[in-house]
Order: structure tokens, then C-alpha cells, then sequence
């Protein structure tokens, strides 16, 4: 059986959460430390033993795929300044993955930036899906164990994640039967209203996705905004076959609004082997609640 090699990144999105600080600069490639978020994502990938990358993105987003593209200009200039560690470092990011970059013209939703990555996918049994609005931070990287659920029971797989009542809403949500950690799905509600929720278990931004889900996406018609959601592809598959959802360990850190990446740096940044040190330094230079007026 053929292990899952590719998976879809979608980033064609506007990043209004997010503006104005991603008015020219693409939301995905904000930096969190030293790294660009997107660099996350396929790092988690790699670590999930995924070779290969769809990313999918939208007009002008050129910069996320040079991310990951060899510079020849920057990597001379840097073997003539005799940089030679840092141009490994970028050398290592262009080996991380085989990308491959397919443009969503107009920002119709996740549903239509996953079906516009078809085409590139045709003929997997399954591949991956990853938002990297979100860092996966933990001992087993999370795709690794959606795809371990995978391999058991051969069907689509959707992370879950406990939420109190107060944020469930915000979320795609999940019935499910069983008793977990991995759960049978049988609905999925997307932004459920208050008192709708037909459970706790929040639907976060890592997928395996089979040929039913594109199937469906194709049959999905855009909703009131236009949009298509991913949601109803897997609600589509699910009229197909099983759906598994899989309350992982570990946690995931939000970096896809401006609010949420500071939350993020303070959280990550203490323990960072190059920016520790600084950031420990500074806070106390400064006090810990901020410089004196
Ligand atoms: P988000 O809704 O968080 O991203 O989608 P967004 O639309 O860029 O952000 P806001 O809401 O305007 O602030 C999650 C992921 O799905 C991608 C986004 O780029 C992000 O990585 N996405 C979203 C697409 O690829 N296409 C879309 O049409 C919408």
C-alpha cells in the first residue's frame, strides 16, 4: 500500500485579520521568530514524511513559492561573504520540500482552494491537508498522526479539538460515535448558532483527504458568499464511507490573526535557541509589563 506523499497548503486567502500588516506582504509569511509561518507547515510535513507540496496561493502571492526556491543571486553573495552557515540554512529550506505552486484566481473559500489542487493530486490514493494559519506544537507531529489513522482505516480523517462552549461556534464541529481518541464522524455543522453544537469537538486545519472529498467539492455549490467550504466536501464523502476524527496530543497556536501571533511569540520565542536569550534580555531590560513611559 502506497504510504500518503503530498500535501495541500492552501494559502490564497486575503489575510483581512491580519491587515493592515498583510497589505503587501502575504499573511502566511509573517514571521515567527526566525522562520516565515508557511515554513512551519512544511516543516511539520517533512517531519509527517511527506515529500511533497501543493501550495496553493493567489495572485501576487509569488513570494510564498520563492520561499522555498533556490536564489542563486543571495546564495553567491552569501559564499562570497564567507556566510557559509547561514547558506546552508537556506539550502536546507529548498530541500525541504518538491513543490508545486497552483494559483486560486479569487479567495472562493478553503473548498475551492483544495479543489483547484485536483488536478495535482490526481491518482493518490489520499494526501494531506494543512492550514498554516495554525503551528503544531508537540511530540508527535500532527499530520504524522492523522496519517497513522489513516493507515487503520483507510477513509478520510479530520483533527479535533475540545472547545468550550464560548469558541465552539467559530469552528466547523463534529458528531461523532465511539470514545476516542479516534472517533467515528458522523455529522459535520459548520459555525454552529448557540445551542447547536452537536458536540465539543472543534474541526482545526489538518486533513487527510481522499478522491470522495474532491468528488464532493466538485458537486458543492458555492453557499451565500460565494464560498465553498471544505466542510461540505467531507460531509459529502461521509454520504460515501466513514469519516475518522482524531483528538490529537499537542497543541496547535493560532498565527493567523494579529492577536494570536503575539500570543504565539510569547509562548515560543523564550525557549528559541537564537532569539531566547534576546527576548529574555529585553523583557528585562524593560520591565516585564513594557519600557516606562
Ligand atoms: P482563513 O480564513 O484563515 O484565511 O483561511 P484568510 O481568508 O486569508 O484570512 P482572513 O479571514 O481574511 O483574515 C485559512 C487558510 O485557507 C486559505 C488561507 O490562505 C489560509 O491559509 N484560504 C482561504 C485559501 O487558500 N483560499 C480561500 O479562498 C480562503
Amino acid at each position: 500500500m502506497a504510504a500518503i506523499e503530498t500535501v495541500i497548503i492552501p494559502a490564497g486567502g486575503l489575510g483581512t485579520r491580519f491587515l493592515p500588516a498583510t497589505k503587501a506582504i502575504p499573511k502566511e509569511l509573517i514571521p515567527v521568530g526566525d522562520r516565515p509561518a508557511l515554513q512551519f507547515g512544511v516543516e511539520e510535513a517533512r517531519a509527517s514524511g511527506i515529500r511533497r507540496t501543493v501550495l496553493v496561493t493567489g495572485p501576487g502571492k509569488e513570494a510564498l513559492g520563492a520561499h522555498f526556491a533556490p536564489d542563486p543571486r543571495l546564495e553567491s553573495a552569501l559564499d562570497a561573504r564567507g556566510q557559509a552557515a547561514l547558506l546552508e540554512e537556506l539550502r536546507a529550506i529548498d530541500r525541504l520540500t518538491e513543490l508545486q505552486v497552483v494559483v486560486q484566481p479569487e479567495p472562493l473559500g478553503l473548498g475551492d482552494a483544495v479543489r483547484r489542487a485536483a488536478g495535482a493530486v490526481a491518482g493518490e490514493a489520499a494526501v494531506c491537508g494543512l492550514l498554516p494559519d495554525d503551528l503544531f506544537v508537540g511530540a508527535i507531529p500532527l499530520l504524522r498522526q492523522l496519517i497513522l489513522a489513516y493507515e487503520r482505516h483507510r477513509c478520510p480523517v479530520v483533527a479535533l479539538r475540545r472547545c468550550p462552549p464560548s469558541e465552539i461556534g467559530r469552528y466547523g464541529v463534529a458528531a461523532v460515535s465511539g470514545s476516542g481518541p479516534i472517533f467515528r464522524v458522523t455529522d459535520l455543522v459548520e459555525k454552529p448558532g448557540p445551542g447547536e453544537a452537536p458536540s465539543d469537538l472543534a474541526v482545526m486545519g489538518r486533513y487527510v483527504l481522499t478522491p470522495a472529498v474532491f468528488a464532493a467539492l466538485e458537486r458543492t455549490a458555492p453557499g451565500a458568499l460565494g464560498e465553498v467550504q471544505l466542510t461540505d466536501g467531507i460531509r459529502g464523502a461521509l454520504e460515501e464511507g466513514p469519516v475518522v476524527g482524531v483528538e490529537y496530543s499537542g497543541r496547535l497556536l493560532d498565527v493567523g490573526t494579529l492577536e494570536g501571533w503575539v500570543r504565539t511569540l510569547v509562548e515560543l520565542l523564550p525557549d528559541h535557541p537564537r532569539l531566547g536569550p534576546v527576548w529574555r534580555a529585553a523583557l528585562a531590560a524593560h520591565g516585564r509589563s513594557g519600557p516606562a513611559a
